[in-house]
């Protein structure tokens, strides 16, 4: 580790191992398929940790993750964003690549696209129904008549397959206490479940519910009804998921590795080689934590100090850490891990992971980052 040049992204196999063990101990329990979001960390090497035993369903929101992980073996895929227009043959010619590939509509407007396309190249699109459950980003009102109309124009077009519905409750990173975390993984689950045996009763075959957020999954009490879940940041966690709850600083997989490059002890502070293009500028959870900044440091390797240190402002390269009196030791050349708020857009800024176990640099695992291959 000695000799990794910073800022480098560091990832915790042990920490990882545990954390994609529990959320498929946590499918089990619960009873339904973990279909993980692979958007975290857009990594081959890590989906593989997270689907052992599963059925080796893979959620993603790219293209370029798409074609990385069918080329690193996965065949059963679903791209959890509304499918852009623009990116329909992308998504016809990946269909011809995997077993299964389905995409996301919640306009009519793409309905008919797909439809015309899949016509024109003589195929079928497989078509899962995006329903808002409360998080108000994407998605259909499942109380308003939109949905089921839109389900049986897709169930009743000879170029789609009608697969079922799809939420993400995002508004649980809006949560205050745990218990609004299980207030809105409920809603969730009802909303999401409500509406697909609404589907049912108009006579529309629902075989496919999923639901799931890392905060949703990680209290959620039981999911009758609901299919398959997929939670992503679980595999990482990061300091926005500790201050929800979901789990603690010290199951924390990814952290930044960084050097101090100047320190100034008349406004008490140093600067790392970790801003914006390594932390991201994630505000982290400051309903709860108005302090929150944009990372934890970790000094001494010790993560269970009680009043850590922050990054308190970042630029694109720079980060700024307020309390050099309280980091004992710290000099230019010192150097450091931190902990970013959002390991999804953190991670997203490298190029590849350097794997540690017990502090030795084990593997190297790349990211399919990016839009285009
Ligand atoms: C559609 C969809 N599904 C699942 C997830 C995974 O949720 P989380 O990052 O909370 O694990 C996301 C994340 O934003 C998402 O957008």
């Amino acid at each position: 580790m000695e000799e990794l040049r910073t800022p480098a992204a560091l990832l915790d196999l042990d920490r990882l191992e545990r954390n994609a063990s529990w959320m498929l101990q946590r499918a089990e329990t619960l009873g339904v398929r973990l279909r993980p979001h692979v958007k975290t960390h857009k990594s081959v090497d890590v989906a593989r940790l997270q689907t052992r035993g599963q059925f080796g369903g893979i959620t993603v929101s790219t293209f370029a993750e798409a074609d990385a992980f069918v080329r690193g073996g996965f065949r059963d895929i679903t791209w959890a964003v509304p499918i852009p227009l623009s990116r329909i043959p992308d998504a016809g010619e990946l269909a011809h690549r995997v077993e299964r590939l389905q995409v996301l509509v919640d306009h009519a407007l793409t309905v008919e696209a797909l439809s015309t396309y899949a016509r024109s190249h003589s195929m079928q699109f497989d078509v899962l129904l995006k329903i808002d459950c409360g998080n108000h980003r994407a998605g259909v009102n499942p109380a308003s008549e939109d949905g089921p109309r839109l389900a049986q124009c897709i169930a009743s077009s000879p170029e789609l397959r009608f697969r079922g519905v799809l939420a993400h409750a995002g508004h649980a990173y809006d949560a205050t206490t745990r218990a609004e975390v299980e207030t809105v993984a409920e809603q969730e689950r009802d909303v999401t479940v409500g509406f697909a045996d609404r589907l049912r009763r108009a006579g529309i075959e629902v075989e496919t519910v999923s639901i799931g957020s890392t905060p949703t999954m990680a209290v959620v009490q039981s999911l009758p009804g609901v299919t398959e879940i997929r939670p992503g940041n679980y595999a990482l966690f990061d300091v926005f998921q500790a201050t929800l709850g979901s789990c603690t600083l010290d199951d924390v997989a990814l952290s930044v590795l960084t050097t101090v490059v100047g320190v100034y002890p008349d406004r008490n502070t140093f600067v790392v080689d970790a801003g914006a293009l390594a932390l991201s500028k994630d505000p982290g959870a400051r309903q709860i934590d108005p302090d929150s900044g944009y990372g934890v440091v970790v000094v001494g390797g010790d993560r269970t100090k009680a009043l850590p240190l922050r990054v308190r402002t970042v630029t694109q390269e720079h980060g700024v850490v307020v309390g050099l009196d309280r980091a004992h030791g710290v000099n230019v050349g010192t150097r450091m891990q931190i902990l970013p708020n959002h390991s999804c857009l953190a991670a997203a800024n490298f190029d590849a992971y350097s794997v540690i176990r017990k502090g030795k640099l084990v593997d190297r695992w790349a990211l399919s980052r990016g839009w285009n291959i």
